[in-house]
């Protein structure tokens, strides 16, 4: 998941030092407690940074096929950064042989990438391990603790019988946490048409659940995003005469004021749009009128259409570079989208609005998506990125619940139908 900004939480000051001495008694460890634990550090034990996730990838092609599941790679592009390393997307199914069909009643989809720097999995407090055990290392949140309890959940419903396995395709994808390459491609092979496709399946599903860090809650959406960058130009010229040239940098710095300062769009379950000026540059010296300069932005869309919102902002973006000096001002944009919903009435579950970009929108066709994973992104890729062992499971029984749920509105769907 890409994380906006990340929030301190002063624990210190807040948590009571009696939630620490009184451990409560734990009876209630569930029986796939080890194979849980054993499959998450497995899955964070190999350092999988976006564009070298070939060993990830290969590691889930052993597991599931131990599982007995069918499964295949789809090779991915390096992209400009990629490295020469291979990189896969694991397609898998829990059968014994690939399913003739390309259509399923439900996707189950997680990433396999994670952010730099690699940190190294650790337990603590160390000892026997409890459902308050703390469990961390790059990507045991963000999101391999979503992939590896949307696995335990999937087996445990396919060997108590709960569900037919042939519903459902299990999908985890490279490159999430930059360009969304592995869900793009995978998506596009897919849907295309294209003659020289023809040779991959045209997938379709009714559902999709997608794994990232919702605290265990399902979540209701998330805003949308866009990227751009603005360019200033001026004229050079010797600082103790600013008539004869003209600063770059104070008509960026005006027009950027302007920006913060104008309502670029809200709604209800989204809250404010959102600028952050990640970059700035200018200028060569201190004593030099700047001839030139630029701001790089990512801007959270909170209002609008999934496929328009971010081109209402980008409009409202230029209006302002045009208000302020359209000689000097212009802007390139990398694309976005709007607002992403999501299904969140289901029974059983609590709600949240997250403000991260996820790889629900890269997949392509007319389907229901959910959000929902264990641990907070308020640590998802910081140096402190770990959740406890209870979250852990409890996602388990949260995607065991939610999988049932999806599978049984469809069944009173086609009832309903008949
Ligand atoms: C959204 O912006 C308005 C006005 O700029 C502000 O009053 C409000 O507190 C903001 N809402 C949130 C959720 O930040």
């Amino acid at each position: 998941m890409k994380r906006i900004s990340q929030l301190l939480l002063l624990c210190s000051a807040l948590c009571s030092p009696a939630a620490y001495a009184t451990p409560t008694p734990h009876t209630d460890e569930p029986s796939y407690r080890q194979d849980l634990l054993d499959l998450h550090k497995s899955l964070v034990d190999i350092p999988s940074l976006s564009g070298a996730e070939e060993d990830a990838a290969l590691f889930l092609q052993k597991y599931l096929g131990e599982q007995n599941y069918a499964v295949e790679l789809q090779p991915i592009p390096a992209g400009l950064h990629g490295g020469s390393n291979a990189r896969y997307n694991v397609l898998a199914w829990p059968t014994a042989k690939k399913p003739s069909t390309a259509n399923f009643k439900l996707l189950i989809t997680s990433h396999i990438d994670v952010v730099p720097p690699y940190i190294p999995y650790k337990v603590s407090p160390s000892g026997p391990i409890t459902s308050d055990t703390l469990i961390s290392g790059r990507g045991s949140v963000d999101a391999k603790a979503s992939a590896a309890a949307q696995l335990i959940a999937l087996s445990s419903l396919v060997s108590s019988e709960s569900i037919s396995p042939e519903d459902i395709m299990l999908l985890f994808v490279v490159g999430e946490e930059t360009s969304g390459i592995g869900m793009k491609e995978f998506s596009r092979r897919s849907h295309s048409t294209s003659f020289f496709r023809s040779d991959e399946k045209q997938y379709r599903f009714h559902s999709a659940i997608f794994g990232e860090p919702t605290e265990n809650k399902l979540a209701c959406g998330h805003k949308g995003i866009t990227s751009g960058i603005i360019h200033s130009k001026g004229k050079a010229g010797h600082s103790g005469y600013p008539q004869l040239g003209k600063s770059a940098n104070e008509v960026l710095v005006r027009s950027l004021h302007s920006i913060l300062n104008t309502d670029l769009g809200s709604s209800e379950r989204y809250g404010n749009t959102t600028v952050n000026i990640g970059v700035l540059e200018g200028g060569v010296a201190a004593n030099v009128i700047p001839k030139s300069a630029s701001a790089k932005l990512a801007i959270r869309v909170a209002s609008g259409s999934q496929k328009e919102g971010h081109k209402d902002v980008i409009a409202k973006v230029e209006k302002i570079l045009k208000e302020t000096d359209g000689d000097a001002l212009s802007s390139e944009w990398f694309g976005g989208y709007g607002p992403v919903k999501c299904e969140c009435e289901v029974e059983g579950f609590e709600t949240m609005v997250a403000s991260y970009g996820t790889d629900v929108p890269n997949l392509e066709g007319e389907h229901k998506s959910y959000l929902y994973g264990p641990g907070t992104i308020l640590v998802a890729h910081g140096d402190d990125e770990g959740l406890k062992v209870k979250d852990l499971e409890g996602a388990v029984e949260g995607y065991k619940k939610l999988i049932l749920h999806v599978l049984g509105e469809q069944e009173e769907e086609e009832q309903g139908d008949l």
